[in-house]
């Protein structure tokens, strides 16, 4: 009798021993399924989840992923990287401090889009630096120009995207275009670019710019029109890098405008003091400069010191002060991203 006793005494001891771990477990906050996972793992492990906790070491042991012969790279790398993604490249072998470098300045970017953050794992050794990769995916350029054109977002208002991802529809016309004043140049824009021209056109005119608009709103036709007529002179490589596609030309939109002074040829503005006047001040009025110098793999056209973009005062200052383009902009502070 004595001796069942202590048989069941000992039993006992060691069932108390054994809910002694997953209690602890419990009691520190694992989830049941994690509490599973550490009860697997050689004593050396689970004591490592007994030691130190942490709210995220259930979400790291029951990933689909986890595979407890990488458990060493595992809490090494741990909380440098999203967990998912971690124990992706520590299964692939791929994960290595320059990498971990390279992803921690995505994170901690200003333009970090978490939708894009497989690209930029995927693209991350792609480009010469960090910052130019994530320059591409946000802005869509590490694909070819002209991939998987979509609709561009008309709510946008005045901060609508038109390029060489981004389409108007045919019929879209601007309702609220006005005459452009023969003091001020020629053709028509809408009204809020219209009356920040003015502003910017007088204000120039006292320091002795003349900058008057040359080519403002196009319908879809005309830009037909123009297009056609640089194909008959250019290949269409050529052309694509100074003129836009129908549909993909923001001169639709009503908001921009080619501007010039008086007796020269528009492609030398660039040349002139005006040119840099205009692109050290065009924000205070709400314009940027659209196509801006070695620039021309994110926007996909020429430097065009003469065509400006209405997007308004904040959003063009911002962009200037950022020196970045209002593609990328537009994709890191203006898209909805699901
Ligand atoms: N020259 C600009 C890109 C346009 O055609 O809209
Ligand atoms: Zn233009």
């Amino acid at each position: 009798m004595k001796r069942i006793l202590i048989v069941l005494l000992l039993l006992g001891l060691c069932a108390c021993q054994k809910e002694t771990l997953e209690d602890r477990l419990r009691i520190l906050g694992y989830t049941e399924e994690a509490i599973q996972v550490i009860s697997s793992l050689p004593e050396a492990d689970q004591e490592r989840f007994t030691e130190t906790y942490d709210e995220h070491y259930s979400e790291l042991l029951t990933s689909p992923e986890f595979d407890k012969d990488h458990l060493e790279d595992y809490l090494r790398y741990y909380g440098m990287l999203p967990n998912d993604k971690m124990i992706e490249m520590v299964n692939q072998g791929v994960l290595n401090e320059n990498t971990l470098s390279r992803m921690k300045e995505v994170y901690e970017s200003d333009y970090y889009i978490p939708a894009y953050e497989e690209l930029y794992l995927e693209y991350l050794d792609r480009y010469p630096s960090v910052r130019q990769m994530m320059e591409a995916v946000n802005t869509g350029t590490y694909r070819p120009f002209f991939t998987d054109i979509k609709e561009t977002d008309m709510s946008k208002g005045y901060l609508i995207l038109v390029n060489k991802y981004y389409t108007l529809s045919a019929d879209y016309e601007p309702d609220d275009l006005v005459q452009v004043e023969s003091a001020y140049g020629k053709g028509q824009l809408r009204e809020a670019a219209y009356e920040a021209f003015k502003q910017l056109h007088d204000d120039a005119y006292e320091l002795g710019y003349n900058i008057r608009v040359v080519s403002p709103y196009r319908s879809y036709s005309y830009q037909v029109a123009v297009y056609d007529k640089y194909l008959q002179k250019d290949p269409v490589e050529v052309v694509d890098s100074y003129s836009a596609r129908p549909g993909l030309s923001e001169h639709q939109t009503g908001l921009c405008a080619d501007v010039s002074i008086p007796g020269i040829y528009i492609d030398d503005f660039g040349e002139y003091e005006a040119s840099d006047w205009l692109s050290e001040n065009a924000h205070r009025y709400g314009f940027i400069i659209r196509f801006p110098k070695n620039k021309e793999d994110v926007t996909g056209y020429i430097w065009e010191a003469w065509h400006i973009r209405y997007v308004g005062e904040e959003v063009a200052t911002d962009i200037y002060e950022r020196g970045i383009t209002f593609d990328e902009y537009y994709a890191c502070f203006i898209e909805d991203h699901e």
